[in-house]
């Protein structure tokens, strides 16, 4: 795939720790099990050194090669992913933790642009060949805090991994396939097409201004709270909340079909 600048837009949405259960397995020689786990879990493993990061993108890059030429979510992998694996271990062993993402592999949304090996497309073939100049902001605060970029994501503004002649739905979907088959321990999206959800440590380490994002970023940067994100994680947070619900027009083209009954379903288990 070819490279571009890219836009990163200001809601940057991430799919972190998916749903339970889709096929187990377990690395025999760790005893640790990675599918399902949280940024948490995996921190505490590399801290009991049951696990490494090596081993994580180890993983991570078999799932892809075997779940993806079916899913087809992640569009290309980081040549350099092992090598920024062996970094953050080492910096691990010589206790230069830098944040709660150090040594976690993160996949990108092929519109996010990385200054590296990888392509950034937009998944478009018009754009193959093209060179971003530089990191999204984004992606350079991932470095910073240690994360590893493990490679790119599919949109469905190009394609959909099942039925050509239908959208999943939401232009990240290659961000939450990913993470929700366990391609992935973290993967960013955009908010460009009714994509969604947040997980509150990669939130903590991206959030921030962008003086090359002046206009968007300004003001938004006056509202990141102190003390970061994770103070307000509540599980009984929706409680007495009320939710406003956008039908018209997402699901008027659903009319008849269960993705209406469906989609009422997951409203009713929220409230
Ligand atoms: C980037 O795209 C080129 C051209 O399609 C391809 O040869 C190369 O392998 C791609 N890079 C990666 C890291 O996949
Ligand atoms: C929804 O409908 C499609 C096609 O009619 C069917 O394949 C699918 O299994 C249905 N899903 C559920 C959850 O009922």
């Amino acid at each position: 795939m070819g490279a571009t600048t890219a836009k990163v837009s200001i809601c940057l949405i991430l799919f972190a720790v998916a749903f339970r259960g889709f096929i187990n397995a377990k690395d025999e020689c760790l005893e640790f099990e990675i599918n399902e786990a949280t940024i948490e879990d995996i921190q505490k493993a590399f801290t009991r050194t049951k696990l490494t990061s090596r081993k994580l993108v180890e993983f991570y890059l078999n799932r892809i090669e075997l779940l993806n030429p079916i899913l087809r979510a992640v569009l290309e992998v980081n040549p350099d992913a092992l090598d920024q694996a062996d970094k953050a271990d080492r910096e691990r062993r010589e206790d230069r933790h830098r944040s709660l993402l150090h040594g976690i592999p993160v996949l990108l949304k092929d519109s996010i642009a990385t200054f590296d090996k990888l392509n950034t497309t937009a998944g478009s073939y018009a754009l193959l060949g093209s060179k971003v100049p530089r990191d999204a902001h984004v992606v350079s605060k991932l470095r910073d805090a240690g994360a590893i970029i493990l490679g790119k994501t599919s949109l469905s503004e190009w394609y959909d991994p099942y039925v050509e002649s239908k959208s999943p739905c939401g232009s990240s979907f290659g961000s939450a396939i990913s993470v929700a088959t366990n391609m992935v321990a973290v993967s960013l999206g955009t908010e460009t097409d009714g994509s969604i959800i947040y997980a509150v440590h990669v939130l903590d380490v991206i959030v921030g201004f962008d003086p090359r994002d002046y206009e968007a970023t300004k003001s938004a940067a006056k509202l990141i709270p102190s003390g970061g994100y994770k103070q307000f994680l509540n599980k009984q947070g929706l409680k007495g909340k009320k939710i406003g619900v956008l039908r018209n027009p997402f699901l008027i083209p659903y009319k008849g079909s269960n993705v209406t009954s469906i989609f009422e379903d997951h409203l009713n288990l929220l409230r």
